[in-house]
């Protein structure tokens, strides 16, 4: 391999990383996957979901309660009528409360 070719192939390699970093990192995106059916696009969950399941807004008083902590383990672990979700990392798990607790700020 020449030299030049070897840099292309690091550069290369360096945005798809950059890329998978970024994409692990988006809460909004992770928020649309795996969180919006129940808790709705803006945190707020359509009426019958709400009435059916149970779930509060994001910025209800009971929900702003919770700690960053908290609401990690609710995704993690599930409570009550939520079940865990699944496949994410602990960085997406963070990523994905980060956004949903500025859902409730707004
Ligand atoms: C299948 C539907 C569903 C999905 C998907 C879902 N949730 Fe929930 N979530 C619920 C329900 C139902 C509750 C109410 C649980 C209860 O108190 O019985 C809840 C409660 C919560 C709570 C409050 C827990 C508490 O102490 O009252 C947080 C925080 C939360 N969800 C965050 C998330 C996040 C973040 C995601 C995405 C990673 C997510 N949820 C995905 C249904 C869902």
């Amino acid at each position: 391999m020449t030299k030049s070719m070897r840099s292309i192939v690091v550069l290369a390699a360096t945005f798809v990383v950059a890329g998978a970093m970024c994409f692990a990192q988006s809460g909004e995106a992770l928020y649309q996957a795996h969180c919006q059916s129940c808790h709705g696009p803006k945190g707020v969950p359509n009426p019958g979901i709400a009435k059916i399941l149970g779930v509060m807004p994001a910025n209800s008083p009971a929900m702003k309660k919770l700690t960053e902590a908290e609401m990690m383990a609710v995704v993690k672990n599930g409570k009550g009528k939520m079940h865990p979700i699944h496949g994410l990392s602990d960085a997406q798990v963070k990523a994905v409360v980060l956004y949903f607790r500025s859902l409730g700020k707004k």
